[in-house]
């Protein structure tokens, strides 16, 4: 087959390696890339946003299957638009990549049908959210804008004070743009929180194996919320208990909604899960595959990634059998120091080339914010710059070896965590 991968992130990184591991793809290309997706796929310079050009060279090309897992293409129609031009595409149609797009959307829709959540009202006008905030909220309390805010559009407030500043920031400066029309105030919720990803092909739906994100920039979950500074799978804590409970109440009623409400999903559906004392509940969904917990997913899957991605497009989902490896992998996010507020880019990254061939021993490097210069040197092009991922055994080995990994690359400015999968160690 030939593959066209639209993205240019350590998750499309990840998501190219899956599908070259394929003894299925022939040919991958990648819009827009990066340096490090260059090694192994040939980068084409098409925007993710650009559907008509990206239809056009698909169709010179011959391309029997387009992959896209990003969320603001997914949301603004890309699947449709590539679909109308004939094309084989793998990913979320608009009307149902609306469960991301739209925070009031999911919440309605869980109320509908039951699918534990925390309990919100949501608001148009600024002033009956401040009325909400000083008669009913309590606090702590969770802001949200609406629509897609590159996962920044979250506001945990203490107290009231700070809460209706969250309002006018969100309603009236629009901070987070249109995304902030409509705004849900929810209730805050505690407890640990875990990602599972599943393939979903309208009707049946294929959960695999759970990760775990570390959201703030600074060691202890301190600082600020980033895009994600590393991750780990499986979560010990996602129990078979919980799994259980899950199953019953959120997957597969999630599905069905979609389809009651006209809007089958097929692709990834991403579940973002609060464990509560009352159970497993839903602090978000997301239309694609996550980042970067794809970059312990994928590595630790055994099953053909472009046997899913069709079965998934035709509707056969229920004949594919997902399997994972029985290890772990950790992540490790390697970043320019001052993410996610201000850093410099255009260092000089030494030492990629220890990590060529290695795979096969279970070490990765993905790039997410990479990019070449004009004389071959590998550069840093963003906040997070690489994704460093390690398999082992047990997650304290993977843990191990993907520290050890990170000393085989630098860079000037460069920022990681040094806890990311340390709270395994307190079970
Ligand atoms: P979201 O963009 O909805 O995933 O929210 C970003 C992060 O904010 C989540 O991963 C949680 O850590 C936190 N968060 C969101 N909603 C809640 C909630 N209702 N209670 C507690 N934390 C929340
Ligand atoms: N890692 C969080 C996300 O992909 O939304």
């Amino acid at each position: 087959m030939k593959v066209l991968l639209i993205g240019g992130g350590g998750r499309e990184h990840a998501i190219a390696e899956a599908i070259v591991r394929s003894p299925r793809c022939e040919k991958l290309y990648c819009a827009p890339g990066n340096a490090g997706i260059a090694q192994i796929a040939e980068c084409v310079p098409i925007g993710v946003m650009e559907f008509d050009r990206q239809a056009a060279f698909a169709k010179e090309h011959g391309i029997d299957l387009v992959v896209c897992s990003q969320d603001d293409p997914l949301c603004a129609g890309l699947v449709d638009t590539l679909e109308a031009a004939g094309l084989r595409v793998f990913g979320t149609r608009k009307n149902a990549a609306i469960i991301e797009g739209s925070k009031a959307f999911s919440k309605n829709l869980m109320k509908k049908y039951g699918i534990p959540t925390a309990a919100y009202e949501t608001f148009t006008d600024p002033a009956a959210a401040i009325s909400y905030l000083r008669t009913k909220a309590k606090f702590p309390t969770v802001l949200k804008a609406d629509g897609l805010a590159l996962g920044k559009g979250v506001l945990i407030c203490q107290n009231l004070e700070e809460a209706e500043a969250g309002v006018r920031t969100i309603m009236e400066d629009h901070k987070f743009g249109a995304a902030g029309n409509e705004m849900i105030i929810e209730e805050f919720m505690t407890g640990r929180e875990v990602s599972v990803l599943a393939f979903v092909d309208g009707k049946h739906i294929q959960l695999m194996t759970s990760a775990q994100d570390h959201k703030r920039a600074g060691d202890g979950d301190t600082g600020l919320n980033t895009g994600g500074m590393g991750t780990f799978s499986p979560s010990p804590f996602y129990t078979a208990e919980i799994d259980r409970q899950a199953r019953e109440r959120i997957y597969q009623k999630t599905v069905d909604a979609m389809n009651a409400e006209g809007r089958p999903f097929k692709g990834v559906l991403y579940f973002g899960l609060m464990m509560t004392q009352d159970g497993p509940k839903v602090v978000e969904y997301n239309t694609r595959f996550g980042d970067p917990e794809t970059q312990v997913i994928l590595p630790r899957m055994k099953t053909d990634i472009l046997d899913v991605f069709e079965a998934v497009i035709d509707g056969t989902l229920d004949r594919i059998h997902l399997e994972f490896e029985d290890n772990a992998a950790v992540c490790v996010v390697l970043a320019s120091r001052g993410y996610p507020v201000k850093y410099e880019k255009g260092k000089i990254i030494t030492g990629l080339e220890k990590f060529r061939g290695r795979e096969k021993d279970g070490y990765y490097c993905f790039h997410a914010g990479t990019k070449l210069d004009g004389n071959g040197h590998v550069i840093t092009n963003g906040g997070r710059v690489l994704g460093v991922t390690a398999k082992g055994r047990t997650l304290k080995e993977a843990r191990a070896n993907a520290y050890e990994a990170t000393g085989w690359v630098n860079f000037e400015n460069k920022y990681m965590r040094s806890d990311i999968g340390r709270a395994i160690d307190d079970i």
